[in-house]
């Protein structure tokens, strides 16, 4: 069988490449320990009101300077809508859904997480400014979507 010499070269790269991406997979999954975000922690959508943390919304100290942040997302409000959070803090983000899938978007800043029912997604920032911050609701969930909003407010420890 006779093949091309183009063709040749263009197999030896196609399959180069292959081999380049499955070790480039292969050795952040394995020896990097990267996983896909988010769908490590699972949770019954029906009984967010009774699992902890969630029966309990709201921000929790967990350390020195450092807090938890659990709020529960539903049509079409966040719970709770309003935190303050002292300036300096570290604060882990833990968001679930009681029905649909809804979007955790804190204004001017990296935060931006899908938040999809049966799972909790989480994110730790350390907010260094006082301000207020908005959070939006950037997946279209409903009727109500465009009012879905809250506020975070940085203020200066007392
Ligand atoms: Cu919740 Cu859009």
């Amino acid at each position: 069988m006779h093949i091309h010499k183009y063709e040749k070269i263009w197999l030896v790269f196609g399959i180069g490449c292959l081999f380049v991406f499955l070790t480039i997979i292969g050795v952040s999954a394995f020896a990097k320990g990267n996983q896909p975000p988010s769908c490590l922690t699972t949770i019954d959508p029906e009984k967010v009101d009774q699992t902890p943390p969630f029966n309990k919304p709201g921000l929790v100290k967990t350390g020195d300077n450092e807090y938890q942040l659990n709020i529960v997302a539903s049509a079409f409000a966040f719970t709770p809508a309003q935190v303050e959070i002292p300036k300096g803090a570290k604060v882990t983000i833990n968001i679930t859904t009681k029905d649909v899938i809804h979007g955790f978007e804190v204004a001017g800043t990296n935060i931006n997480m899908m938040v999809e029912p049966g799972y909790v997604n989480s994110f730790t920032k350390t907010f260094d400014k006082t301000g207020e911050y908005t959070i939006v609701c950037n997946e279209y969930c409903g009727a109500g979507h465009h009012m879905m909003t809250g506020r975070i407010k940085v203020v200066d420890k007392q």
